[in-house]
């Protein structure tokens, strides 16, 4: 029995991804910790705590992972204007080094997932049709089918994916922001995020073929809203030429 459990253990830890992220943790060098908790205290203690323990304005950071920091202060949405809302991606307040810096900081306190390598974001290396099917079963619901981003409820809503870095769409999938859910290895391969990747950049390449697009709904509805509104003007044509006859008996 001891022996089984051990044996599984030995296999889950040869396995497991985590192993790899807590190298990475560390890895990380002392001068960007320090670097990175003068910056922590100076912008983010307020709402996050001197030991990013959490506060009423701001949840705990502890076990977030690099990425997560990455994800957030990279897309500009920390440090946070006003707690409680949606925090907007806006223009970086940190450079990358000041960001990677404040990443080694909360990675320090309690691993979680790292920032993703450049070979592992690579939108070159990616199956884009593969992309496509992954996309559409797991990202279109909220972000539409070609990234236009829309509503969810209680106000809130899930953005466009127009202008955002291969690594940071990685870093969403992994740390799962807000009313995000996260998408684990298990769920969804690194490989298969690379696709998911991959297509996200090519639909930004994709020339927009012209017209009133609907933010790409796809040729069925734009043929429909087109029969919907070119019937509603010909009925309403039909209406107007019929008055005026009345008006002139
Ligand atoms: C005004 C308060 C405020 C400030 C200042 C602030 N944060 Fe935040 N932070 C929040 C709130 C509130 C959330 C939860 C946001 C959400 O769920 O959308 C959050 C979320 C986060 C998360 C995501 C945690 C997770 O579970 O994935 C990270 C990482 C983070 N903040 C890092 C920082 C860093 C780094 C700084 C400093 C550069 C900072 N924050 C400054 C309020 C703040
Ligand atoms: C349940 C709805 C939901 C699903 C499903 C979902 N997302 Fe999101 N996503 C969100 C929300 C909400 C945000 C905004 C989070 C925030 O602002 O803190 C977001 C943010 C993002 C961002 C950051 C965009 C930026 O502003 O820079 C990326 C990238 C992203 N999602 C990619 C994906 C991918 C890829 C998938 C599928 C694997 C996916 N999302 C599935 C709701 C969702």
């Amino acid at each position: 029995m001891l022996l089984a459990l051990a044996v599984i253990g030995v296999v889950y830890a040869a396995l497991s991804p985590e192993t790899g992220r807590a190298e990475a943790t560390v890895s990380a060098s002392v001068k960007d910790v320090t670097e990175g908790k003068r910056l922590f205290d100076q912008s983010c203690a307020s709402c996050h705590g001197l030991n990013a323990e959490g506060t009423k304005t701001g949840p705990s950071l502890i076990g977030v992972g690099a990425a997560a920091v990455d994800f957030q202060v990279g897309t500009g949405r920390m440090p946070a204007a006003n707690p409680g809302a949606q925090m907007p991606r806006k223009r970086p307040v940190f450079d990358d080094q000041q960001t990677k810096a404040l990443a080694a900081y909360v990675a320090s306190l309690g691993g979680g997932p790292a920032i993703p390598s450049k070979e592992q974001v690579d939108p070159a290396t990616g199956d884009a049709a593969l992309g496509q099917s992954l996309f559409i079963t797991n990202c279109a619901q909220c972000h539409n089918f070609a990234g236009g981003g829309g509503a969810l409820t209680g106000g809130k809503k899930a953005p466009d994916l127009h202008e955002t870095t291969p690594s940071h769409i990685y870093s969403a999938m992994i740390t799962g922001p807000q009313a995000m859910p996260v998408f684990n290895d298990t769920t969804v391969t690194p490989e298969q995020k690379r696709a998911i990747i991959a297509y996200i950049v090519e639909t930004r390449e994709e020339p927009n073929p012209g017209g009133f697009g609907l933010d790409r709904l796809g040729p069925v509805s734009e043929g429909l809203v087109g029969w919907v509104v070119g019937l509603g003007l010909i009925v309403a044509a039909a209406v107007w030429i019929t008055a005026k006859q009345r008006e002139n008996d």
